[in-house]
């Protein structure tokens, strides 16, 4: 039986994907770069100057270092504007109950994420002391799909790889958690992919997990 549950907190925990999505496409804009969903979905679980990089795959022009660090960092003010409504309601369907439950049973829970904003975030929604662990892209040198946060949080937790589950809505999440030697549980748009070990529908069913 597993020990614990070490989650990815956007687009797990919480629904702060549109919020992501609604800033690099105002930046996509002004920068006239050609922006959408389908690209959006390559930016998951990757850290903010690499989706970066992928929005400017678009561009028509090539953009110098200065440029890139002062585009991300607008994006992360907007970004960050739009998190100061979050609330305890912003948790995703089934996340209150299902974590109570987890714990319930004994499991440890940590976040493992890519974001600088997680803290903040966790704050925002209520969880702010409530994770065994936390280990978010201020935490890390390498991001995902490099599987060091979820090292990371595992060793936080004084377990190994094996002893933890990493759920995640991530491609790149799952790839991380993988090569990690963690069991790696897909969400959302993870759900169905051929690296993930278990394909979920809803978060409450690692409720049935053990
Ligand atoms: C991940 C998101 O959790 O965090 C990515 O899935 C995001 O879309 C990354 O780019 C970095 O986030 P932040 O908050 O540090 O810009
Ligand atoms: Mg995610």
């Amino acid at each position: 039986m597993k020990r614990a549950f070490i989650f990815d907190l956007d687009g797990v925990i919480v629904s702060t994907d549109r919020y992501h999505y609604a800033a690099w496409k105002s930046i996509a804009d002004d920068e006239n770069i050609y922006f959408d969903e389908v690209i959006n979905n390559r930016l998951r679980g990757v850290g903010r100057m690499e989706s970066l990089e992928i929005i400017l795959e678009r561009a028509s022009r090539v953009y110098g270092q200065e440029e890139k660090c002062a585009l991300a960092e607008l994006k992360n003010e907007r970004y960050r504007s739009s998190l100061e409504g979050l609330t305890q309601d912003d948790r995703l369907t089934g996340v209150t109950q299902t974590l109570k439950a987890l714990r319930g049973k004994g499991y440890l829970l940590a976040i493992g994420s890519s974001s600088k904003n997680a803290r903040f975030i966790l704050d925002k929604i209520g969880y702010g002391d409530y994770f065994d662990a936390v280990v978010d892209g201020n935490d890390i040198v390498n991001g995902k799909p490099d599987p060091e946060v979820f090292v990371k949080a595992a060793q936080k937790l004084g377990l190994s790889a094996c002893d933890c589950y990493v759920v995640e809505d991530a491609k790149t999440g799952i790839d991380a958690a993988k090569s990690g030697g963690f069991t790696a549980v897909g969400l959302h748009d993870a759900s169905g992919y051929e690296r993930a070990d278990i394909s979920l529908s809803a978060f409450s069913e690692l409720f049935a997990l053990d």
